[in-house]
């Protein structure tokens, strides 16, 4: 093979590969995946039936305006429906905000650790990241984020529930933040475990959003409302970010089964947000289990657990992996843990308990 290689852009040298959360391994002894965030309830039977309907005319392409989908969310958070940009996934939407903001020696700010996305997608546009660190309490340094700043920033998340850790940063100090960042930086409020937030504290990014041309709230289908196989999340922000994401979006993205599906988990959304209550009674339950067991966990907002190991992350998830539960390890840092059904929560805990008598 003489022939030279097709070129490809230098700024993807380096590029680290999105790690998707391992699956549980199958035909081997009981496993749980509890390494990814998702909802482990299956399908409610009417957003099943409304996908497999749809499903009957996949030889034809999806509406790309996503027009009912549009039209239930625009209802929904009382936004103009202009306001409103669908994509594959929340990933999807945030690729293309970084896109319509950020090329070569522009900057995207986030907090680190954070979602492990967001370095990907920064790079691949060509921008660099500056990844501020997350406060000892693993919070958001919103102080430092800001002193980050500079006239090359483009764009700003801010992971409200922060994951991998799920700590939250409150209303008080989040207006401080947005109010002084220079209004022509978008700040991304990714809250895609919005629904999992009990403290009264937290704002919802779309009371923030409405008075700020700068601020665009992400939000997905994928995590309370376990659409997450099938790709659709949506950004809620003003023109003309909205319709700069409409220009950057991949036509006829979202597929029809998705647009279905998320219409009628609208429509059932008592029933979910019913199993998301479960699920945040379950979390209140680990994260006692695991404090009674002598673990520091950081108050998690979101559907998943974080604690800090350093050098016994890998031990720890192949304890956890054994027992039955596979979780989510960032090697030298920490481990991240869905909380899913209760038998696989408990499998878990007592792996969590033996570990921590050896140590
Ligand atoms: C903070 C955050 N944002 C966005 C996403 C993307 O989710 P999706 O693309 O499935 O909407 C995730 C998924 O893990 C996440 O943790």
């Amino acid at each position: 093979m003489s022939e030279k290689m097709p070129k490809l852009r230098a700024a993807l040298d380096g590029v680290p590969t999105y790690k998707p959360g391992k699956p549980a391994a199958a035909g081997g002894p009981v496993a749980y995946k509890l390494s990814s965030n998702e909802n482990p309830y299956p399908p409610l039977p009417g957003v099943l039936e409304s996908a497999v309907a749809a499903a009957g005319a996949f030889n034809r392409y999806p509406d790309m305006a996503c027009t009912g989908l549009m039209a239930e969310l625009a209802e929904r958070f009382d936004v103009p429906a202009e306001h409103l940009a669908t994509g594959t996934g929340s990933v999807g939407v945030a690729q293309q905000l970084i896109q319509a903001t950020a090329g070569p020696g522009d900057e995207v700010i986030y907090a680190w650790r954070s979602f492990e996305a967001y370095p990907i997608i920064t790079q691949v546009s060509g921008a660099t990241s500056v990844q501020v660190p997350l406060d000892e309490d693993e919070v958001h340094d919103l102080d430092a984020m800001l002193a980050a700043v500079t006239e090359r920033t483009r764009l700003i998340f801010v992971c409200n529930p922060n994951n991998p850790t799920g700590t939250v940063v409150r209303r008080a100090e989040l207006e401080r933040f947005l109010d002084a960042v220079p209004s022509d930086v978008l700040i991304v409020l990714d809250e895609a475990y919005r629904e999992f937030i009990r403290d009264a504290e937290v704002p919802d990014g779309v009371d923030l959003y409405r008075d700020r041309p700068n601020v665009c709230v992400l939000r997905t289908f994928s995590k309370a409302y376990g659409l997450a196989g099938l790709r659709v999340g949506f950004a809620i922000a003003h023109e003309p970010v909205a319709a700069a994401l409409r220009k950057t979006a991949v036509p006829f993205g979202v597929s029809q089964l998705a647009q279905e599906a998320a219409v009628a988990s609208l429509r059932s959304e008592e029933a979910l947000l019913e199993r998301v209550d479960a699920l945040v009674a379950e979390r209140t339950r680990v994260a006692g289990a695991l404090v009674a067991q002598g673990w520091t966990v950081p108050e998690s907002q979101a559907n998943f657990v974080w604690l800090r190991l350093g050098e016994r992350t890998v031990d720890f998830a192949r304890a956890c992996e054994q027992a039955g539960a596979v979780i989510r390890p960032f090697p030298g840092e920490g481990v991240r843990v869905s909380i899913g059904e209760t038998e696989a929560n408990d499998i878990f805990l007592k792996a969590a308990e033996a570990f921590r008598k050896e140590l």
